[in-house]
């Protein structure tokens, strides 16, 4: 909310800006035979531009100049060299055409590749990523920064291109046509590009205020967006409204004065090009009265004149426009190229079978799990035993949330923590299933080290209720089938109703069909949580976290539930976090944490009996102390 915080995430400049655009053209290469005919397009409109104005030259002093005051001139000459100009011009206008038709499509190809790339690559990202970019942020990528890119790829680079060429051939013309002239010329053409650079310079900040306002507005849109009930409870209404203001009068202030500054240098380069042309004109003049030069080179002059003066006008307009595309390509690969979650298991979860006594992997779907080592192919049976030994972390360094947490789960037990808000329950399922990884000890699954095991598979292994509940636009069924894409429909309401959810999902108007708006808003918290919990059954993992899976829930469903879950929990091992302490009081363990450590332990009876913390919580007592 703060603008420190906005500012921070974005640097509006480019780093290294050679570097982005070799990668920029690496992603270029992908189409040889595009690239290959829009250089070809290129050259050939290049050519053609110094071409017909060449013809000028002969055209005046062959064809015009000696027929002047004849009675009847023969013009078969003229109308010949004519032909042949037209005939340029169109090969000119459809090598333009071909090449703008050619770059957009590569460019659409680019895009989409770095999209696809993009979005590929943040679904690799570790949680800390997003722990560190808001949505706004993020969104930002994929609309802004990729979508400045097809300019600067489908116009300023072609553009580029060719006035690259045509200062070549223009020049070489004009140094072989006169060569005081063509002095003049390249004088008044280095001003123009002087003023521009400096002016340009002087408006850049403006420019870098329209970006960094508009990354801010997108960033404060998404956030009150999300907040509106928070933001109508508190009746903020006028403050979201001013603080919207102040971002978007930034972005105007900025776009004025860009637009000032580009304004200032149109008229300028414009006025300096026609005095350019007049000096030339008249010097040119002197020239031809002396006979010194021919008309028809004069003529070929200054249109070579006028042809140079506008492409560099044109391209140093873009400028601004070609380093925003710049800085945001190179936001976009860097995220590219960050290091994603890295995932150095080996262990597999594998379907197995009991041949003679020993484990053996399977292809059909039994029931029977393992792990499979693929180097020595040993199989280690899965039971869903899991330990912590010694686990200190910290989400941030030098902040530790959890010290020296040591803890077993025998396969079937089901293990509850209890615990202050912020004790940092929800932080030790975060390293369960790997979201983070521990900074001391470690976490052992079945006696692997958890660091052993594929991503995937351990996660695979493991059904989880996180504390925030997300649904997925689709219907009722799809958000169920979510926990495991292969279950049928039968089995979805099945886990349904043991998650107790089925009853609420008949009396919906097209019941499993239901179709669920963004995060499933048509729905209350509690029948949120009720689906979240049959998506995690529905993956029948062998063991199950559950996060205040229960916490929005009235006690007569909670006791439903339970019944369901006592079945769902049957011969696995499951963790449970819960302030409710009544849905606790049959786990094998409870594990009391305070500030990141373990202050307690014990089942219900013997906590209960120690008067110690759990039972100031259970009593209630602990307010009072
Ligand atoms: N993504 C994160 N980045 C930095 N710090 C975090 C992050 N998530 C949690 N913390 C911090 O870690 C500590 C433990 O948080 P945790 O979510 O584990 O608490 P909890 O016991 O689950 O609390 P609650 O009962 O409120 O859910 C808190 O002090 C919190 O501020
Ligand atoms: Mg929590």
């Amino acid at each position: 909310m703060s603008e420190l915080k906005y500012r921070a995430l974005r640097t509006p400049r480019a780093n290294d800006i050679p570097k982005t655009v070799r990668r920029i053209f690496s992603y270029l290469r992908r189409y040889p035979v595009g690239i290959t005919m829009v250089f070809i397009c290129l050259i050939t409109s290049a050519l053609t531009m110094v071409a017909s104005s060449y013809f000028f030259t002969p055209i005046i002093d062959n064809y015009v100049l000696p027929y002047i005051g004849q009675e009847s001139p023969d013009l078969s000459g003229f109308v010949k060299m004519l032909t042949m100009m037209a005939g340029i011009y169109l090969t000119g206008v459809i090598a333009t055409w071909l090449q703008a038709r050619l770059m957009s499509h590569v460019t659409t190809g680019v895009l989409n590749d770095v999209r696809k790339q993009l979005f590929a690559k943040m679904q690799n990202m570790p949680i800390s990523f997003y722990d560190t970019h808001t949505h706004g942020e993020l969104m930002n990528f994929y609309t802004n920064d990729v979508d400045t890119m097809r300019p600067l790829l489908a116009e300023t680079l072609p553009t580029a291109i060719s006035t690259l060429f045509n200062i070549i051939g223009v020049f070489y013309m004009m140094f072989s046509l006169n060569f005081t002239l063509t002095i003049v010329a390249a004088v008044s053409i280095m001003v123009m590009v002087l003023i521009t650079y400096y002016l340009g310079k002087s408006g850049r900040k403006y420019f870098i205020m329209i970006q960094r306002s508009i990354s801010n507005i997108n960033g404060y849109v998404e956030e009150m967006f999300q907040g509106q009930k928070v933001v109508k409870v508190f009746n903020h209404e006028e403050e979201a409204v001013a603080g919207f203001r102040k971002y978007n009068d930034e972005a105007f202030f900025g776009s004025v004065m860009t637009n000032t500054f580009a304004g200032m240098l149109m008229p300028i380069n414009q006025n300096l090009s026609y005095i350019t042309y007049a000096v030339v004109a008249v010097l040119g003049a002197r020239l031809c009265i002396e006979g010194k030069m021919s008309l028809g080179i004069l003529s070929s002059f200054l249109l070579y004149t006028r042809q140079i003066a506008g492409p560099i006008s044109n391209l140093s307009q873009q400028f601004n426009g070609m380093m925003m595309a710049i800085s945001g390509a190179e936001r976009v690969f860097n995220i590219i190229d960050s290091r994603s979650e890295i995932d150095e298991g080996t262990y597999e979860l594998v379907n197995v079978v009991a041949e003679d006594g020993a484990l053996k992997q399977c292809s059909e779907v039994t029931n029977d799990y393992g792990w499979k080592d693929p180097g020595s192919g040993e199989i280690i049976p899965l039971k869903g035993d899991i330990r912590l030994n010694g686990v200190t972390f910290g989400y941030e360094e030098n902040k530790t949330v959890l010290k020296n947490v040591s803890l077993y789960a025998k396969p079937g037990q089901k293990i509850a923590f209890v615990g202050s808000t912020g004790a940092g329950k929800t932080t030790i399922t975060n390293l369960i299933n790997r979201f983070y990884d521990v900074d001391q000890g470690s976490i052992t699954y079945d006696g692997i080290d958890i660091k052993k095991i594929k991503k995937a598979s351990l996660r695979n292994s493991l059904g989880v209720v996180l504390q925030d509940t997300n649904l997925f636009s689709g219907t009722v069924m799809d958000n169920i089938r979510y926990g495991n894409l292969e279950a049928t429909d039968e089995q979805c309401i099945e886990a349904a109703r043991l998650a107790n959810a089925d009853s609420f999902i008949r009396r919906l108007p097209k019941g499993y069909d239901t179709m669920l708006s963004a995060n499933g808003a048509n729905l209350s918290q509690g029948q949120r949580q009720l689906l979240n919990i049959a998506r995690a059954a529905v993956a029948n993992p062998p063991v199950l976290i559950l996060d205040e899976a229960t916490s929005s829930i009235d006690t007569h469903t909670e006791r439903l539930i339970e019944k369901g879950m006592d079945k769902l929990m049957a011969g696995r091992t499951v963790f449970v976090i819960a302030h409710r302490l009544s849905t606790i009081r049959n786990s094998n363990a409870i594990i009391v944490l305070e500030h990141g450590e373990i202050i307690e332990r014990g089942d219900h009876d013997e906590l209960l009996a120690n008067k110690g913390r759990y039972y100031q919580l259970y009593t209630g007592k602990a307010e009072l102390d």
